[in-house]
């Protein structure tokens, strides 16, 4: 969600006549897109603003923004802080190449933030995001052939636990053919992967006539889309809704990338409950089930919280339990955080020590890896076919190494990582791999 809202931005302020620089220093305006999902996020944004405050002193015309979840939930807080020129809630977006201007001409600091979040977006609002996400509807820089589209702004599930909703306030699920016309036009400039974003992207629905949108249709008519080989969607609820037309028309497409991600947060139903997650642990695993049934091989991805207010050991237990048995291709384990103004920090208290959250993440974490390995390993010998997505991490040093062959990195439709040698001019192109070594998060090959 956030790279998307960053690339939107980026190209709102190209079309502005802004250009991108290359270090914080060259800068004349810092913008910091930030998430307020849990605290470290927020604390590692305080210490990028201590050192611009720093910058700042050498050079006091620099704008600073501070756009997104952070902004619409610090508001004024934050405008507060020496450095701050700017802050930008996500549905205020559109306004940013205003505020910009506003703000090189008049020296003033300036907060555009939605005063009431939890009440549904005005249709003006909602029409105002809708022209600026059609009309930025915009690569990711990095992966050229790779776009972001959003399904669906927004969240009504309140978690306990979460602050999405608080930030970005009701779903809202945009227009099918606004979806359709954007991946057109994406696809004639070359894209070729899309991937459907939404928090609880699988709940899509639009009343469009006598017939209702799910996400399934989304996927169906964009699979028609000629140039579009990859769909792809992130988050996914656990949800009987839709579920089985979802996982039908990803048994079905080719186009649709057999991978869902679909976070337990927890395997114990009374954590689960408290949580405000509305499903068993068994019936969780049973949807895993049913997933895998209609589709073989399909790779899942989960995210767990572990530490909620009331965790004991037996409920660890359960969700070292569901993971095992769950065998994701990954997870994403985080350490419960208290987020200010959500109903778990507002009512429960945060019971679980320091340092026995560290140690249930890190067990987690080590039975997560045996399983990513073992699936991993399957691999072995294995031809893939990826979408390769640019030079890997450690390229710089390959390509000084072997110019015409450097280090690239790309993904399989099941959303593993491949490294291999190759020409820079895959990039953004499909390619076959074939797997020689693995490692619990990477595939290792050769082109074949
Ligand atoms: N503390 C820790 N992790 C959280 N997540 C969301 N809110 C919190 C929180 N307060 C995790 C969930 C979610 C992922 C995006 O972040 O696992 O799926
Ligand atoms: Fe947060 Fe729950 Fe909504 Fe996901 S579904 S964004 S965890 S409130």
């Amino acid at each position: 969600m956030n790279k998307l809202d960053t690339a939107l931005v980026t190209s709102a302020l190209k079309e502005a006549g802004f250009t991108l620089t290359a270090s914080v220093k060259e800068a004349e305006v810092v913008l910091i897109n930030t998430c307020s999902v849990r605290e470290h996020a927020e604390q590692r944004v305080f210490s990028h603003l201590g050192h611009l405050k720093h910058i700042k002193k050498s050079r006091p015309d620099m704008v600073v923004g501070v756009i997104g979840c952070m902004a619409q939930r610090l508001g004024d807080k934050l405008l507060e802080h020496e450095a701050v020129n700017i802050v930008c809630g996500p549905t205020q977006i559109p306004q940013i190449a205003d505020l910009l201007k506003h703000a090189f001409e008049k020296n003033e600091k300036r907060l555009a933030v939605t005063e009431k979040i939890l009440q549904k977006t005005t249709d003006i609002q909602n029409q105002t995001l809708e022209r600026f996400e059609s009309a930025y509807g915009i690569e990711d820089k990095q992966i050229p052939s790779q776009a972001y589209v959003r399904a669906m702004r927004g969240c009504n599930n309140f978690c306990a636990y979460c602050i999405v909703p608080y930030v970005r306030g009701p779903e809202v699920c945009r227009p099918p053919e606004a979806i359709i016309e954007q991946i057109k036009k994406l696809a004639s400039k070359g894209v070729k992967q899309v991937t459907l974003l939404g928090q609880t992207v699988n709940s899509y629905k639009y009343k469009k006539g006598q017939k209702t949108w799910s996400l399934a249709d989304l996927l169906n008519a964009s699979s028609d889309i000629e140039g579009i080989e990859w769909l792809r969607f992130v988050t996914s609820y656990p949800s009987e809704e839709f579920f089985d037309e979802i996982l039908q028309v990803m048994a079905d497409s080719p186009k649709v990338c057999n991978y869902l991600h679909m976070p337990a947060q927890s395997g114990s139903d009374k954590i689960l409950h408290a949580m405000n997650r509305h499903y068993s642990a068994a019936w969780y695993l049973e949807l895993l089930a049913r997933a895998r049934a209609f589709v073989p091989g399909i790779a899942i991805a989960g995210d767990f919280i572990v530490g909620f207010p009331g965790e004991t050991e037996d409920d660890f237990q359960a969700t070292m339990d569901l993971l095992i048995k769950a065998r994701y291709k990954n997870a994403f384990i985080f350490k419960y955080s208290p987020r200010p103004g959500t109903t778990a920090d507002k009512r429960l208290e945060d019971t679980v020590p320091a340092e026995v959250k560290k140690k249930r993440i890190t067990e987690l974490l080590a039975a997560q890896e045996k399983i990513s390995d073992e699936l991993a390993r399957d691999f072995l010998d294995k031809e893939v076919k990826i979408l390769v997505e640019g030079l890997s991490k450690k390229s710089h040093r390959n390509i000084a190494d072997s110019p015409d062959n450097p280090q690239l990195v790309g993904r399989t439709a099941t959303d593993y990582i491949v490294v291999f040698n190759g020409p820079m001019s895959l990039a953004g192109r499909f390619a076959k791999v074939k797997i020689i070594k693995t490692s619990p998060l990477t595939l290792f090959g050769e082109l074949s």
